[in-house]
């Protein structure tokens, strides 16, 4: 049986790869925002035909043995419209910001979806000050 295929690139090259940044000294217990983002270097196309689906971010803590869900978000609007594909007023763009707290360090990762190309992964690791 195969496993789920999952692609990891560099993002300065890659289009479909998440950007995660996290801010520096993160506290304990203490609230922080992550930015996750495809296409920052260069842009992954927004069309009716051609998206991002969707980012999951997990979050999988030093010396645990599984990730945990942060969240899942999905992105809908690709300007569908009853004239036609882009012809609709609206397209999500495929970035989030989060806010999250942890009790400890660990790696987050973030999970992509194309609509054609598959599935994309990268992570940060989470130090705690
Ligand atoms: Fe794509």
């Amino acid at each position: 049986m195969s496993e789920l295929y999952i692609q990891r690139d560099d993002w300065k090259k890659e289009k479909h790869m998440p950007v995660i940044e996290v801010p520096e000294n993160i506290q304990a217990g203490e609230p922080f925002q992550v930015k996750v983002s495809i296409g920052k270097e260069i842009p992954h196309p927004n069309t009716t035909e051609h998206h991002i689906t969707w980012i999951d971010l997990y979050f999988h803590p030093e010396g645990g043995k599984f990730p945990h869900q942060v969240g899942h978000y999905a992105f809908t609007a690709h300007g569908e419209a009853v004239a036609g594909p882009n012809q609709g007023p609206a397209y999500s763009l495929p970035e989030i910001v989060v806010s999250l707290k942890v009790t400890k360090p660990g790696v987050l990762h973030a999970l992509a979806s194309c609509n054609i190309h598959g599935l994309w992964e990268s992570s940060a690791e989470l130090k705690l000050a």
